[in-house]
């Protein structure tokens, strides 16, 4: 069934879904999902619009995602369904150029356009060392990796609900899941780090910390396969995503405190109010912070200078990262945006300039 729905979807939107469908879909969820999570999230999803609760979170499917990371027997990790979902992007760009039921109307891009997208997904793909044997595409496609062929992996396909027509939707949404995945792993990474500093373990946490810039610069790619979606294609089906933002990312902004609490203004900004979960984590006293932890341990002596050094180096490097990743995305939205207004109600493009100056390890700036 969800199979059947998405192929419909995809045909005409899901914001042109009719109201009869959609009372049809209500029904199947009010009388089945209780006995199917991956169903119940699925139509989750599904029904966002229709009740009222559209979000980045259900446009990415990021319910479903998130049970297949939870599924014991399929064993996919944040840094592997990264990898899978944008070897999902790389197959659908080669099956419409190959001619597969998508009519042209949906404005498949150029050779040119195509040959650059491939290029840059592949080289994330490529990246990937978390699978058993890494990812080697020198054979060709046929060794894109695929997720598990387990009830949960079966899910995958459905994960693309499409709000509009236009081809450039498919890996636009593939993108901005993967980007949840990276700031997962990120997420986990630091939260990792602050536990082996408090137990003493520097070079542990700063390999923790080297870890997350490195899967940064990883993040850093997605900008670049981003950069060749058509403006206009983006203009044309960003009339129906107004409500739904990478600004209500819960992982990016748990990443954030996870550095340090953001000072009081950003933690009330939009920036915040969007993610409510996260800024309540924030605000607990029992939150801790790379920050918190490094002040406590300088406080009372707990390493000598040799090994503050390193620590000091591996937090300007994911400071630096963390930098450049701003400005290049500040960079797109000025492309694609211009003077318009973001799709999370901020006012667009000063609003990501004003993030650029923000900095994660403020508090540390005078040690
Ligand atoms: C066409 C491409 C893109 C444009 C025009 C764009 C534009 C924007 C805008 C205007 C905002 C401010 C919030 C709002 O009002 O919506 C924002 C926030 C954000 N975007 Fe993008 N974005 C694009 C692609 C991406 C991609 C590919 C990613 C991730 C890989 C991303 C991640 C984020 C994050 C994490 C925020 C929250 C920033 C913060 O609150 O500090 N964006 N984006």
């Amino acid at each position: 069934m969800a199979r059947v729905v998405t192929e419909h979807v995809r045909q005409i939107g899901k914001h042109f879904l009719s109201e009869r469908m959609l009372t049809e879909l209500s029904n199947i969820r009010t009388r089945h999902a209780m006995r199917c999570s991956f169903l119940d999230a699925f139509l989750e999803c599904l029904l966002d619009k229709h009740e009222g609760r559209y979000g980045n979170r259900t446009y990415l499917a990021l319910p479903l995602l998130e049970l297949l990371l939870d599924d014991q027997h399929a064993e996919v990790s944040p840094d592997r369904l990264s990898t899978l979902l944008v070897s999902d992007a790389i197959r659908f760009e080669l099956e419409t150029a190959g001619g597969s039921p998508e009519p042209p109307s949906r404005g498949r891009p150029d050779p040119v356009t195509l040959r650059k997208r491939l290029r840059h997904a592949v080289r994330f793909v490529v990246a990937d060392r978390s699978g058993p044997d890494g990812v080697d595409l020198e054979d060709g496609v046929d060794q894109l990796p695929r997720p598990p062929a387990t009830d949960a992996g079966r899910w995958f396909d459905v994960t693309v609900q499409p709000v509009y027509v236009l081809h450039d939707e498919y890996f636009f949404i593939r993108l901005l899941q993967t980007h949840e995945m990276l700031f997962t792993a990120i997420a986990t990474d630091i939260r990792t780090a602050i536990g082996a500093l408090r137990d003493g373990q520097l070079e542990a946490g700063v390999e923790r910390i080297d870890h997350a810039t490195a899967v940064f610069e990883r993040a850093a790619i997605l900008f670049r396969i981003i950069a060749t979606m058509r403006a206009d294609q983006f203009s044309t089906f960003r009339q129906f995503t107004q409500g739904a933002s990478a600004i209500q990312s819960e992982q990016y902004k748990r990443f954030e405190i996870l550095c340090g609490l953001p000072p009081a203004p950003r933690l009330h900004s939009p920036a915040f109010t969007s993610v409510p979960a996260v800024r309540d984590e924030a605000e607990n006293a029992a939150h801790d912070t790379i920050t918190q932890a490094y002040l406590d341990l300088r406080g009372a002596g707990a390493f000598g200078q040799a090994e503050w050094t390193l620590l000091d180096a591996a937090l300007g490097r994911l400071e630096a990262r963390h930098q450049r990743w701003k400005s290049t995305h500040r960079s797109l939205a000025v492309r694609m945006l211009g003077d318009a207004h973001g799709s999370g109600y901020t006012d667009g493009v000063p609003y990501l300039t004003k993030c650029v100056k923000n900095r994660l390890f403020w508090q540390l700036s005078a040690q």
